[in-house]
């Protein structure tokens, strides 16, 4: 294991990345953690066939990052970690290889919990709970949370409640068309909550099955070929809940919608694109804000896990999402940047407090 605590990585700014390596089960692993300002640095174990182990390296650099400022902002006492296995899950996954995961998870002291991300189950989870005990995400008969995309289908609605407040002076979503890319396990509960909501729908997604259940469950939605007829469908709401990128340099100018609200993670395809959708008039609600209800309900099972106080968390994001949209109109910048201003704000002013001397 090699441990460079404290490197001054003037690239990342990150506090530590762990190199984990244990021949026998096959496991290669880095943990990435960059902030603990506000507590220990959690997020999931993203277990993935990377071309390269730069390209490992690079993606638990980006991700732990990410969720330093998602943390912040869904007002969790948690800083930003994340960690990659590197390897093709379906070949090497193992009971030995997780334990021995879990053992250098472990032997970080509780500076970094992890949980699910792509590739990790809650039933790896709790393979990985043997040998430690900070892990989230686990299954229900183990305390754990369960399924993570109810909340995170619950914050992305309230998040768009408060788009539509600030656009159109009301939180509602009623009387509006709201077209969803991705009709997964996020995707099938936010139509839902629309639908109760009063708005329209009109989705799609690339998988039969799916949409097979929304034409089963909810005939009334409208069903488009693709994500391009969706972008250029006659909306007011686009919820991306499909795969990251969505927000690029041919989706931007084709998009009708008035407002972008949705779950998937790294929406917008490089920098420059949150300032593209200004330019154009379109009201975004950063991802990481509006779709951290998965973490907030893993995060609560370090407490005991609660579904209503995980719920009651989450319906927050609905003031938080106002907060940014109210600070980048009074700054003068996109609501990406007036998010990542407010997430470096709670880091800098909350984490300063631990030098305050206890004793
Ligand atoms: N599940 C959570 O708790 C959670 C939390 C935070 C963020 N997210 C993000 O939200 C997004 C959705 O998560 P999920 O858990 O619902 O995943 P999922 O895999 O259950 O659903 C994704 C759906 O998108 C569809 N899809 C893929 N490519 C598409 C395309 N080009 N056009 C249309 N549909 C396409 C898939 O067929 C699938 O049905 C992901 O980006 C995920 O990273 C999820």
């Amino acid at each position: 294991m090699g441990v460079f605590a404290n490197t001054d990585a003037p690239a990342t700014g990150h506090e530590q990345v762990v190199f984990c390596q244990d021949k026998h089960s096959g496991l290669k692993a880095i943990i990435g953690i960059y902030s603990t300002a506000l507590g220990p640095a959690l997020g999931g174990t993203r277990f993935y066939p990377y071309a390269t182990e730069e390209d490992a390296l690079h993606d638990v650099l980006d991700l732990s990052r990410g969720m330093a400022y998602k943390n912040a902002l869904a007002d969790l006492d948690l800083g930003g970690g994340k960690a990659v296995i590197w390897g093709d899950p379906e070949q090497i996954k193992s009971e030995a290889l997780l334990r021995a995961y879990g053992r250098f998870v472990q032997s970080l002291g509780g500076r970094y919990y992890t949980a699910c991300d792509v590739g990790t189950y809650v039933q790896d989870m709790d393979v990985i709970a043997r040998e430690t005990r900070y892990v989230t995400g686990r299954s229900v008969e183990h305390g754990g949370a369960g399924d993570s995309s109810i909340l995170t289908a619950w914050g992305v609605f309230q998040g768009m409640r408060a788009a539509a407040e600030h656009l159109w002076g009301s939180p509602t979503l009623s009387g509006r068309r709201v077209g969803v890319a991705g009709l997964g396990k996020v995707g099938k509960h936010l139509t839902a909550h629309l639908l109760a909501d009063g708005a329209a729908v009109v989705a799609t997604d690339v998988n039969e099955r799916a949409v097979d259940w929304v034409r089963s469950n909810h005939p009334e939605v409208d069903l488009v070929q693709d994500a391009t007829a969706l972008v250029a469908a006659d909306i007011d709401v686009y919820a991306p809940c499909a795969l990251g990128g969505a927000l690029n340099d041919d989706t931007v100018p084709a998009l009708r919608a008035k407002i972008v609200a949705g779950a998937a993670n790294n929406q917008l395809a490089h920098p420059g694109i949150e300032k593209l959708l200004a330019e154009r008039g379109v009201l975004y609600a950063p991802d990481y804000v509006v779709n951290a209800g998965g973490v907030i309900q893993v995060a609560d099972e370090i407490e005991g896990f609660n579904f209503e106080r995980a719920k009651l968390r989450a319906t927050r994001i609905f003031d938080t999402t106002r907060q940014i949209l109210r600070l980048a109109d009074a700054e003068g910048v996109p609501p990406a940047v007036a998010a990542d201003r407010l997430a470096e704000r709670r880091m800098a002013e909350v984490g300063r407090l631990r030098t305050i001397r206890l004793s």
